[in-house]
């Protein structure tokens, strides 16, 4: 059976990005592949790359040797036939976890060789998720656009042919009510999760389930 490794790498459940990233891997699911699932903020603790550079030599080449709480994740990443992974967008950037994760996951690959830059010769497809406060129209002018696009080239080349799902103009909390923010119109946000979310629902669905064709 095919082997797919879902990852939220938010911190909340039940909101956006983990709806979404269960979303695709029920797709994926339903395509016959088995989930591994991990919750980047339920780990034990970890941290990004400790600049140790074990996996430039002997006898860990290519692998990233700290043994902590993302240790079970790059192993299953390792094992895995695919990669599903939701973030949301933390000032302008994915969550500090991704990063924690994308630095060990893109670093054990790096040769520092001209001749082939990457050691990774198992290439997996990758789903990259991002949701975000921001809409659409907002992605180029903050930059948004360019950074994923920095993503998508690195999860390309270390890790495999990636694609990437964007969920916008999020709702970001239940209650607006609660919070004196000026900057949204509550009701757009509902309305918004109402009719928009749900086919960003299916949007997931479909990618996950496509992602091992
Ligand atoms: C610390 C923090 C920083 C955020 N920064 C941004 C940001 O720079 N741009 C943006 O569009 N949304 C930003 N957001 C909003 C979230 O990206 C958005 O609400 C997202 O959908 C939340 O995902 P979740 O519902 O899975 O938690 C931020 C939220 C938090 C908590």
């Amino acid at each position: 059976m095919k082997k797919i490794v879902a990852i939220n790498a938010g911190p909340r459940k039940g909101f956006n990005t983990d709806t979404l990233v269960r979303k695709a891997a029920d797709g994926a699911a339903a395509a016959g592949a088995e989930i591994i699932w991990f919750d980047l903020y339920r780990l034990e603790k970890f941290t990004g790359c400790i600049s140790c550079f074990a996996c430039k030599l002997e006898p860990n080449l290519g692998r990233c040797v700290v043994r902590d709480g993302l240790k079970p994740v790059l192993d299953a990443i390792r094992e895995a036939d695919g990669l599903i992974i939701g973030t949301p967008n933390y000032l302008g950037d994915v969550t500090a976890m991704f990063r924690a994760l994308f630095e060990r996951l893109i670093f054990q690959s790096l040769t520092y060789r001209r001749e082939a830059r990457n050691r990774n010769e198992h290439l997996i497809p990758v789903l990259m998720i991002m949701t975000s406060n921001a809409p659409e129209e907002f992605y180029a002018k903050a930059g948004y656009d360019a950074m994923l696009e920095r993503y998508r080239g690195s999860l390309n080349t270390f890790v495999g042919p990636t694609e990437i799902m964007t969920c916008t103009d999020t709702l970001q909390v239940k209650d607006y009510s609660r919070y004196n923010w000026t900057m949204f119109d509550p009701e757009h946000k509902q309305k918004r999760h109402d009719e928009v979310f749900p086919l960003d629902c299916e949007k997931a669905y479909r990618l996950g389930n496509e992602l091992l064709k």
